[in-house]
């Protein structure tokens, strides 16, 4: 899956110093790893299981006719308050002793409510299972169906060869850990194939989960989607399997659906002919899949259109979107890219695509940023399509590297399988990193592969330099419940995975890591892994080549990256060569409370530079402490480490080389690589922030003295790095006395950034051709404005103004868009807002949508912000998958936080409560209404909360609640410590 809807990059970094509000980079981190949660499993977790008496009716199949006593007679309705752990279906984790062989699985939804109003589907499925430890119970996964009994039974059982199958002694569904459970008369035979069938009926909610509706309007009407979203564990809530990932099996899918609908499913249809007791319905059977994991199916029915690729072209590709998108050249964007992007990774893993066909489909309501189901990929439609004439480069992007990131599962992930979530990072981190190959290939002029330092690797590390941070890779005993599941895709799994998977293909190169990997793929193709099966594979590479030395196994190295949470800092003396590594953590004082194995001590691979020479070297440090002569310098020298930025670690040096490096900033800047320059700023922030306590670390105003030469500065990297590490001084400062300095400051650095993109696109009438140079252009702006430049805010309200007096006629570019609507509506007021918010609800594209959706948190105005906040409440103005991210945007607004905060400790229940099917992120609201936190006052409240709410609980934001409570500590320390240092270096330097 992608991470769940972040935020364009360029719309993120409007954000950072916008004197009032909008999204930042850090909202994007902190925005949405998505993911489907399942309170409902952990809710009922202490909840007695009963056995089920009320779902089975003998009744007619579909009837809804209230629960009576003619339920199930074989379910003993013997209510026990305590849950005997021992038994297996009181497990969350299957028994091994069946094994699924394939599904006959036949779903048919309806998409006009029935009498009660209600959306439904129906289903009949078949699945084949052999037994492999015999056993007199059948426990397969079930969750929220209504089952039609065959005889007395929720389930009719029947052997495939051999002695017939047992009799049914009861069968009976357990909520709490989502299974149905077959009790036997007697044992299945070791061996022995068996087929069990049900009947059964679902509601095709609008919960974004399973079997589920999407709707949307098309000429004034709406309309109704059936689509799927499974991962992690929720095809158990559209038809009864076996519903762990290294349960594969073949399914055989039929969709019954109305004439005028389209049926889709992994695999292309085999057969289509009318329903015959309603030739106004369809039955469309698919063809059998490969072998598969259950959260890689999908099935949709709508009245989507589609563009396709040249029927000459060996996999069929297909971009499916509501018929009016597709019309406007929506999809075409992807169409193009999708052929070159599956013959790079066809490439690049050595083995062909694994399926006949390609679909990929946007849709309306979606909880994630896409799913790689296998063969018929799911989007927001932001991630997917794109309009040349309202989509910014930042959405171009996105929607590219989208594409990339799912296409990449569909080898890695969906043909090799991890075995459990708990390598989930394996699947996520590996996708996250080759998604950049793939974009760059499709894109090869926007150098995108540079944008992993910022996007994956920085960002998380902010996350990662916690005390309560968390190892990549759980064990597998750890890892049970839907929610524990659900609480693995966080940006640790994704960014971190994708930081030292490229750590690791950097070191071993490029061609080795994908000899090893094409190994592992032809190894392992439609059956399961576990992550040290990669490591194998790429150390036999490695054993079979000569050039590349390890100082360890694959093995060994990566262990010290995957076992234990966190990263190094590696310092270096130039005086002496000596060089160290210890762990870092953003507040040294807080306590390690996670033992590891490895000390936290890293083994680190380290490419370096020294002034004057283009080569670059290499160097393992391998324990704690060490000393290399090549380290040390004399005169004017210089020496520079990670290089690329392809180590996940950061660097520290004497104040010697800190100062040489800084002068040869100021002087001639290209002597430093772009990359390089960028991590200079970013690792000297982090490291100011370590000083407490400790007394080596550098001071604060080493850290800002590496902006100096900003104001030489025209490269996108360096700028953004400077404002996201600036960004944490605007939260935790831009309440008090600092503010004003630190705004001339910027204001003086970026000034002739802003000269030099008015003349460069001749006076903003054209965009400069490169990608990053876009991104800079609006990094020049939005600093501009907020800083004061007052040529900034006359730019911005006449763009705006302009779009006011002609609403139909908005000739806004798309990529300023973001930072021209924020300013205007700060600089504004109640007429601005409303305009916007009429264009809001007007707007068919949902790129544009989102635009303004962020934009109208910028305004100043109070009793704006709080009617915009209660807006969220209501999904016919505000989506439910995009409340969180609204209720966020008004946080990071220094009027709106506090507004915020207490929406959200007000109405906690009813978020939990109203949102609790899955569409609100829990842990991203909480990190993103605290940001600000830095005061006892603010601490207190935070600990009330957690109180006050202990009995609603916290659900998928337990983690983030603790996150936050030991930031704000950290804050607190940090401002008391570093404030008036920090006013008295931006008053000196702000003068001209
Ligand atoms: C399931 O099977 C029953 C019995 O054969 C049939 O009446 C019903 O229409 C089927 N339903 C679906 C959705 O296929
Ligand atoms: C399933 O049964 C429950 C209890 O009778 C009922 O409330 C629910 O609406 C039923 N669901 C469907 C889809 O019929
Ligand atoms: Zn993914």
């Amino acid at each position: 899956m992608a991470k769940g809807f972040y935020i364009s990059k360029t719309l993120g970094i409007l954000g950072i110093l916008l004197g009032v509000a909008a999204v930042c980079t850090i909202v994007a981190l902190s925005v949405v790893y998505a993911q489907e949660k399942n309170r409902n499993a952990e809710n009922s977790a202490t909840a007695p299981t009963l056995p089920d008496t009320t779902s089975a009716s003998t009744a007619s199949p579909t009837s809804t006719a209230a629960p009576t006593s003619t339920a199930a007679p074989t379910s003993t309705a013997a209510p026990t308050t305590a849950i005997n752990e021992n038994e297996p279906w009181n497990k969350y984790r299957l028994p091994k002793t069946l094994i699924p062989d394939s599904y006959q699985l036949t779903l048919r939804p309806y998409l006009t409510p029935n009498e009660q109003g209600l959306y439904i589907f129906e289903g009949n499925s078949t699945v084949h299972f052999t037994c492999n430890e015999s056993t007199d119970v059948i426990i397969i996964h079930s969750k929220k169906l209504n089952y039609t009994l065959k005889g007395n039974h929720l389930v009719a059982l029947r052997a495939l060869a051999g002695p017939p199958a047992p009799d049914i002694k009861k069968t009976e569904l357990i909520e709490r850990t989502e299974y149905l459970v077959v009790h036997l008369q007697g044992s299945l035979v070791k061996g022995n194939q068996y087929e069990m069938e049900s009947q059964f009926r679902g509601e095709l909610a609008d919960d974004l989960a399973g079997f589920y509706r999407s709707e949307y309007m098309e000429n004034g009407v709406k309309r109704v989607v059936a689509t799927t979203q499974m991962q992690a564990p929720d095809a158990r809530k559209s038809f009864p399997c076996f519903d762990e990932p290294a349960m594969k099996a073949v399914f055989n899918i039929t969709l019954i659906h109305p004439n005028n609908f389209t049926a889709l499913s992994n695999m292309l249809p085999k057969d289509s002919r009318p329903l015959p007791e309603n030739p106004s319905w369809t039955i469309t059977e698919f063809h059998s899949t490969p072998k598969m994991s259950t959260y890689l199916l999908a099935y949709i029915v709508s009245e989507f259109r589609c563009v396709e690729s040249d029927p000459s072209s060996k996999v069929q590709i297909r971009i499916w979107a509501r018929p009016s998108a597709i019309d406007e050249g929506h999809g075409d964007y992807a169409l193009n890219k999708t052929g070159y992007i599956l013959s790079f990774f066809a490439d690049h893993y050595n083995t062909p695509y694994p399926l006949p066909k390609s679909d990929q489909i946007g849709l309306p309501d979606f909880n994630a940023g896409a799913m790689e189901n296998w063969g018929l990929v799911t989007y927001r439609e932001s991630a997917l399509l794109f309009d040349p004439l309202s989509s910014s480069i930042g959405n171009k992007e996105r929607t590219v590297t989208v594409i990339a990131h799912e296409l990449a599962h569909q080898w890695f992930g969906n043909l090799v399988t991890m075995a459990w979530w708990n390598d989930l990072w394996l699947n996520e981190g590996f996708a996250s990193y080759v998604e950049y190959l793939g974009a760059d290939h499709a894109e090869p002029t926007w150098h995108l592969k540079d944008l992993i330092v910022q996007n994956e690797v920085y960002r998380v590390m902010a996350v990662d330099a916690l005390a309560s941070s968390h190892p990549l890779s759980s064990p597998e005993d750890e890892v049970n419940t839907p929610a524990q599941i659900s609480e693995l895709f966080d940006s640790i799994t994704y960014s971190k995975g994708a930081s030292v998977i490229r750590m690791l293909s950097s070191f071993l190169t490029e061609e080795l890591f994908k000899k090893g990997l094409a190994s592992y793929l032809h190894t392992f193709q439609y059956s399961n892994t576990v992550y040290r099966d990669l490591w194998e594979h790429l150390q036999m590479a490695v054993n079979n080549q000569a050039v590349i030395q390890l100082p360890d196994t694959v093995a060994a190295i990566m262990d010290r990256w995957t076992l234990q949470m966190g990263f190094p800092v590696v310092t270096v003396n130039t005086n002496t060569g000596d060089i160290s590594q210890e762990h870092f953590l953003l507040d040294p004082s807080s306590t390690v409370t996670r033992p590891s194995d490895f000390n936290y001590e890293w083994i680190v691979p380290i490419p370096y530079l020294k002034s004057g020479t283009q080569e670059q070297k290499n160097f393992w440090l391998t324990n704690k402490k060490t000393q290399n002569n090549d380290f040390k310098t004399s005169g004017n020298e210089w020496v520079l480490l990670n290089a690329g930025v392809t180590g996940y670690y950061q660097v520290n040096y004497d104040a010697g080389n800190w100062e040489k490096i800084q002068k040869q900033l100021q002087t001639n800047l290209d002597a430093i690589p772009v990359i390089n320059r960028a991590q200079v700023i970013h690792d000297s922030f982090d490291l100011a922030r370590f000083t407490f306590g400790s007394a080596e670390k550098i001071p604060i105003t080493l850290a800002l003295n590496n902006t100096l030469f900003l104001d030489k500065e025209r490269e996108y990297l360096p700028w953004e790095a400077a404002l996201s590490s600036l960004n944490y001084f605007k939260l935790m400062l831009d309440r008090s006395e600092v503010y004003g300095p630190m705004q001339s400051y910027l204001k003086k650095q970026v000034e002739p950034l802003f000269t030099h993109f008015q003349s460069e696109t001749k006076n903003w009438t054209e965009r400069p051709p490169a990608l990053m140079d876009q991104y800079n252009e609006v990094n020049a702006i939005s600093t501009a404005c907020s800083s004061g430049v007052s040529q900034c805010k006359d730019l911005v309200s006449k763009l705006y103004s302009e779009w006011m007096s002609h609403p139909d006629n908005n000739t806004i570019h798309p990529n300023l868009r973001s930072t021209v609507y924020c300013n205007a509506i700060s600089f504004g007021g109640e007429e601005e807002w409303n305009f916007a918010w009429q264009q809001f609800r007007n707007a068919t594209l949902v790129n544009e949508a989102d635009k303004l959706r962020a934009a109208l948190a910028c305004s100043k105005d109070v009793w704006i912000l709080n009617r915009y906040l209660s807006y969220t409440l209501n999904p016919d103005y505000i989506r439910r998958q995009d409340a969180t991210s609204t209720i966020i945007s008004i946080a990071s607004n220094v009027v709106g936080q506090s507004l915020a905060w207490d929406f959200v400790r007000g109405n906690w229940k009813k978020l939990f409560d109203d949102f609790g099917g899955g569409s609100f992120s829990f842990g991203n609201l909480i990190q993103g209404v605290t940001r600000r936190f830095s005061t006892e006052f603010e601490l207190q409240q935070l600990e009330q909360f957690k109180e006050d709410n202990s009995a609603t609980g916290f659900g998928s934001g337990t983690r983030a609640l603790e996150q936050a409570l030991e930031k704000t500590k950290a804050n607190i320390k940090w401002v008391n410590k570093n404030k008036e240092v920090i006013l008295q270096w931006f008053t000196e330097n702000s003068k001209p």
